[in-house]
C-alpha cells in the first residue's frame, strides 16, 4: 500500500498562484499514484477569523471549487471538512500534552504570522498558539505520511514529527512520522514584490481571477525600478515578472533567451508582461471553466464534502482508538 498523502488549506478565501506552485501542482501529480486526503481546515481558519464566521463559510465553498477546478478528482482523493471530524479535536487535546508552550512560542511561522498580524501577548489565543498541535492531529489523525506544503508550513510538519516521536517514545511505536514535501516553487512573491503572495496582503493573483483582472494585476507587477527606458539593461534579481516566468513558463529555452534580451536592454517590461499574461491565461483558462461548471452544482459539491468527511472520519476513528489503547485509555464507557 502506498503511503497516504495528506494536506490541507485554511478556508479564508480563494486559492492563488502561490498555492498552485507551492502545493496544488504536487498534489495533482501525487493523486495519480497515492491515496490522498485534503482537509479544509475551517476550525484552523477561526484562529484568525473568529469574528468573521460568514467569511469562513463562504471560503469553504471557494476552496472546494478551487480543488475541483484545478483537477483534484474526488473519486480518488478524499476531501474532508475539519469541523466534521471531532476525533481530530480529541487527538489535538492529547497531542497538546506532549508540547511545551515555550516551544510553540519559538515556532518561526507562528512568530512571523504574529508579527504580520500584530498579535501581542494579550491578544494571543491558546488556539492560535496551539494550531500547529491541532495541525499535527490533522495529519496523524487522517493517516498522513507525505505532506505537500509550501515553505512556510515546514516548521509545523517538524512539530508534528516531534510530537509523533514523543508519543512513540512514551507509549510504543504506534504512529508514523510524517514527512514534508515542498512544492516545485515553495515560495512565490506577491505582485508588488518583497512579501510572499497572500490573500491578506492583497497581492495575490487568484486561480479564479477573470482574464481582465489577471491582465490588470500583471500590469501592476513589480519589475526593475532602476530601469527607465527599454534600452536600459534590465535586472532579474528581485524582478517578480521573471520570478513568475521561472515558475510558470513551460518553455525554459525561450525563457533563457528572453532573459538575455532583457538584460541587454533589448525588450521592455510591457512586452515581457504580455508574455506572462499569455502563459498565465493558458494555465488559468481551463481552471476557470471547470470552476464555472462546478459553481452550477452546489448540491453536488456539498455532497462530495459530506461523503469525503465520512470516509476521512473512519480513518480518524481508527487512529484514535490505536492512540487511546497505546495510552491505556478506555475504549468505551
Ligand atoms: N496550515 C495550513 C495552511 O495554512 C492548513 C492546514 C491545516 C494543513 N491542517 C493541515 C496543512 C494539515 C497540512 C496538513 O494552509
Amino acid at each position: 500500500m502506498r503511503e497516504r498523502v495528506m494536506t490541507g488549506d485554511r478556508p479564508t478565501g480563494k486559492l492563488h498562484l502561490g498555492h498552485f506552485v507551492g502545493s496544488l501542482k504536487r498534489r495533482l501529480e501525487l493523486q495519480e499514484s497515492h491515496p490522498m486526503t485534503l482537509l479544509v481546515a475551517d476550525l484552523q481558519a477561526f484562529t484568525t477569523h473568529a469574528e468573521r464566521p460568514e467569511e469562513v463559510r463562504m471560503a469553504i465553498r471557494d476552496v472546494m471549487l478551487d480543488y475541483l477546478a484545478v483537477g483534484i478528482d474526488p473519486a480518488r482523493t478524499t476531501i474532508a471538512l475539519q469541523s466534521l471530524l471531532p476525533e481530530l479535536a480529541e487527538l489535538a487535546a492529547i497531542f497538546g500534552l506532549l508540547v511545551t508552550v515555550g516551544h510553540l512560542h519559538r515556532n518561526p511561522t507562528i512568530k512571523a504570522e504574529r508579527a504580520s498580524l500584530g498579535i501581542d501577548e494579550e491578544q494571543l489565543t491558546y488556539g492560535f498558539l496551539g494550531y500547529p498541535v491541532s495541525q499535527a492531529a490533522d495529519i496523524v489523525g487522517l493517516g498522513g505520511v507525505l505532506v505537500p506544503v509550501g515553505a512556510d508550513q515546514i516548521p509545523h510538519i517538524e512539530e508534528a514529527r516531534r510530537i509523533v516521536r514523543r508519543f512513540n517514545s512514551l507509549y510504543g511505536e504506534v504512529l508514523a512520522e510524517p514527512r514534508a514535501l515542498v512544492g516545485h516553487f515553495p515560495r512565490l512573491s506577491g505582485v508588488y514584490g518583497r512579501d510572499k503572495m497572500s490573500k491578506s496582503l492583497g497581492n495575490a493573483i487568484f486561480l479564479a481571477d477573470p482574464a481582465d483582472v489577471l491582465r490588470k494585476k500583471v500590469r501592476q507587477i513589480y519589475t526593475d525600478p532602476t530601469r527607465l527606458r527599454v534600452t536600459d539593461p534590465g535586472h532579474l534579481e528581485g524582478n517578480v515578472v521573471f520570478e513568475y516566468l521561472d515558475a510558470f513558463d513551460p518553455d525554459p529555452e525561450g525563457l533563457a533567451a528572453l532573459k538575455e534580451r532583457y538584460q541587454a536592454g533589448g525588450i521592455g517590461d510591457v512586452a515581457v508582461k504580455e508574455r506572462l499574461v499569455e502563459i498565465l491565461d493558458a494555465l488559468l483558462a481551463p481552471i476557470r471553466e471547470r470552476r464555472t461548471l462546478w459553481e452550477q452544482e452546489p448540491t453536488a459539491v456539498e455532497r462530495l464534502l459530506q461523503e469525503g468527511s465520512e470516509r476521512a472520519r473512519a480513518i480518524a476513528r481508527d487512529v484514535l482508538s490505536q492512540v487511546r489503547s497505546a495510552m491505556g485509555l478506555p475504549l468505551r464507557l
